[in-house]
């Protein structure tokens, strides 16, 4: 399995479109965002070197998963950059690290770009996060009216 840029493998936007509507189609249609607005924040993302980005995980040529670094989380916290989001492997992919790969590679694709402290919002998938690092800042916080999640961030870089 490789972890490479969406920027290299843009044929895959129309099913990573598909995909995450599916997973959140409740949060999508509440921030007012259809499908076809969704292939234009993917083609957005499709970035190396500065945010936003997107990170896909690929076997054989087939999707197995992605994930994404956004600026900004309307739903949730206006003021607190970046965000984790979009994290998402396709089910018969799921419980062999693949997600755990594509977060550790957006932290350190983050990193690198002179990142401090990532955030993002979760809805059940508390404890994934939680093996990775990441600290719980908040819970049950409304999102879009829609959902409750909770709050998390990770510091990535050691204070001097
Ligand atoms: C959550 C998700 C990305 C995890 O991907 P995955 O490839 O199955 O995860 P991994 O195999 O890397 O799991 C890493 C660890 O997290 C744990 N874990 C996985 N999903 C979890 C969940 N929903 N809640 C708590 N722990 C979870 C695993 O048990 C594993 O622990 P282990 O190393 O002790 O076995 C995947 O289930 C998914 O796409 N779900 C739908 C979308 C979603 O909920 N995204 C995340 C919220 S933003």
């Amino acid at each position: 399995m490789i972890i490479d840029y969406l920027a290299n493998q843009k044929h895959f936007i129309p099913e990573i479109a598909d995909l995450i509507f599916n997973q959140w189609s409740d949060l999508f249609l509440a921030d007012s965002i259809g499908k076809d607005q969704l292939l234009s924040i993917l083609e957005v993302r499709a970035n190396t070197e500065r945010l936003p980005i997107t990170l896909v995980a690929v076997l054989d040529g087939e999707l197995l998963g992605t994930g994404s670094i956004k600026l900004e989380e309307p739903g949730t916290k206006i003021g607190l950059s970046p965000w984790l989001a979009g994290i998402y492997v396709k089910e018969p992919y799921r419980a062999r690290g693949v997600g755990a790969q594509i977060v550790r590679t957006l932290e350190a694709t983050a990193r690198d770009l002179g990142v401090h402290t990532m955030y993002l919002s979760v809805g059940s998938a508390v404890g994934f996060y939680v093996q990775l690092g990441w600290s719980v800042m908040e819970e049950r916080i409304d999102s879009f009216g829609v959902k409750e999640v909770t709050l998390m961030s990770k510091r990535l870089s050691v204070a001097p």
